[in-house]
């Protein structure tokens, strides 16, 4: 029972045959389009830069899917600028406004909801209901924070006879926007909007690998009327406006989601003090994961082995929360395997533009040769007890099958190493102690779940498991706005849960004013 009055967006039901000819009239006409060139924006200015970056399609790698300007030094200390200067009146908007404006922004992405997909499916390879999912999570990361921003504008007061006072939230300034491409449009939006509707003004810099989805909410941004400067969009190579970004002296926060060692790049050069600045730097930063699911002796084993091979290989495992070891229980631990193994071969991997597919590609050459050369690894170290090979896409596009490995011990690389892909570990545990202690012994903590009938066991998990998001029950991805707020902690980031009841708090300053009445 939530008592906000959010509502999380429909996802859409492919199941309906209306909603996959929209799907794929959508798909035709965001394939006429392609190949486009989108440039930065500036202080409401479109800016051509000399570079670019071609942004592929990992499906069919020899599609362009869009040429974005690749912003210089140069251009971070604009629109750092752009930003600094948009502060002011900004800030003073009033909060109902800004929230007015998220809710408008939502409004269009409703509106252009299959559309919006269409460009993820091609950028990214994320099969369809997956990019369904990612834009009904930006609608809601929208909606949500609108909401939630409306009552944080409410000051909390503490009056006592001859002293009022007010305990009220102030915008930090300006803020760094550091996205991954995994969903391109979903946390993108989540920590601009968050940004926005707290007052502070943003400079976005998308992933590489989708850019061109991120120059699409640049112009949802810019439709719906926010003045000029607010949000200043920042595609370029992140070795290159990365240390602009975060060793600015004008910024005052950096969100950043994506790799443990970009991340702790970040927080390091964050606690740098320039002598121009003025306050000391905050940063959220959501890392990775390496998520287990323990599946108990007296699991349903049904809805296990769907839940495991659904978390290890939507998306073809690129997703922080998903799945890559499997801590099975010694007595059930062969059947197990065997029925994972048998549901997993029959997972559709192809192009993501091909209604059906689970398994897409991966998002580049650079992703599928560090899989590979995990997969090489994991034979050294493990037994391989399934290869799914794609050799016949392997001329189109990125892709990487599935692959299980078993025997594998809780020391090993492949069992305490992100990779990023469609590999699963799994480990064998005499009982729940151990299972449970296999299952913290990372140094992640971000999902975790388990799959049993024993209550004992769950509430176990539920003290015991050390992950941000515990799921009993059913799978460990695809964490919903405002139900289940997302987010980990040791090496899985440092910040609040985003779609969550303190994720706006870290970018205000709390401040109290004491009245002598
Ligand atoms: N929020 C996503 C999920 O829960 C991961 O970023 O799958």
């Amino acid at each position: 029972d939530t008592t906000s009055g959010f509502q999380n967006e429909p996802l859409i039901d492919f199941s309906l045959e209306e909603s996959r000819t929209q799907m794929q009239e959508a798909l035709e006409t965001v394939a006429d389009q392609l190949g486009k060139e989108y440039p930065l924006l500036i202080n409401g200015r479109a800016i051509d830069t000399k570079t670019t970056i071609t942004s592929r399609n990992p499906s069919h790698h020899d599609e362009a899917v869009g040429t974005v300007s690749s912003a210089s030094a140069d251009d971070a200390i604009d629109a750092i600028d752009a930003a600094r200067r948009a502060f002011p009146s900004w800030s003073k908007t009033e909060p109902q406004y800004r929230s007015e404006y998220l809710e408008l922004i939502a409004a269009n992405m409703r509106r252009r909801r299959f559309e919006l997909a269409a460009w993820i499916v091609y950028e990214c390879g994320k099969p369809w209901e997956e990019a369904d999912g990612d834009v009904a999570e930006a609608i809601d990361f929208c909606m949500y924070y609108a909401n939630q921003m409306r009552r944080l504008a409410e000051p909390l007061n503490c009056n006592v006879p001859g002293e009022e006072n007010a305990y009220f939230y102030r915008p930090r300034g300006t803020v760094a926007v550091i996205a991954p491409w995994n969903f391109p449009l979903a946390i993108l939006t989540g920590m601009t909007a968050a940004a926005l509707v707290t007052g502070n003004t943003v400079v976005m810099k998308p992933a590489e690998q989708s850019s061109v989805v991120a120059a699409k909410l640049m112009d949802l941004i810019h439709e719906s009327g926010i003045p000029d400067g607010v949000v200043n969009f920042l595609p370029g190579i992140g070795e290159e406006v990365g240390p602009e970004l975060v060793g600015s002296p004008d910024v005052e926060l950096i969100t950043f989601t994506g790799s443990r060692d970009v991340g702790l790049a970040i927080n390091e050069s964050a606690s740098e003090t320039d002598l121009r600045q003025n306050m000391v730097k905050r940063v959220i930063a959501e890392m990775g994961g390496k998520n287990a699911i323990i599946i108990d002796d007296d699991a349903d084993l049904d809805e296990a082995v769907l839940g495991v091979m659904h978390s290890a290989f939507n998306y073809a495992g690129q997703k922080c929360s998903a799945c890559s070891r499997v801590i099975v229980l010694e007595s059930i631990h062969d059947t197990f395997v065997e029925r994972l193994v048998e549901a997993t071969k029959s997972l559709k991997i192809g192009p993501a533009e091909e209604p059906g597919t689970i398994v897409g590609p991966v998002i580049d050459e650079d992703a599928k040769q560090r899989i590979l050369e995990y997969i090489e690894t994991g034979k050294e170290e493990a037994t391989l007890a399934l290869a799914c090979e794609a050799t016949e896409l392997n001329e189109e596009g990125y892709y990487v099958g599935p692959h299980i490995f078993t025997d594998v011990d809780s020391t090993c690389q492949i069992a305490q190493e992100e990779i990023f892909g469609p590999v699963l570990a799994v480990m064998k545990a005499d009982d729940m102690d151990e299972a449970i202690s296999i299952a913290n012994d990372t140094p992640y903590a971000l999902t975790a779940g388990i799959y049993s009938r024993s209550p004992a066991n769950l509430n176990r998990a539920r003290r015991d498991l050390v992950a941000g998001n515990i799921y009993l029950n059913r799978n460990i991805t695809g964490a919903m706005v405002e139900r289940h707020p997302f987010g980990g902690f040791k090496m899985s980031g440092i910040g609040s849960k985003t779609g969550g009841p303190d994720y706006l708090l870290q970018f205000l300053i709390p401040v109290n004013v004491t009245e002598n009445t």
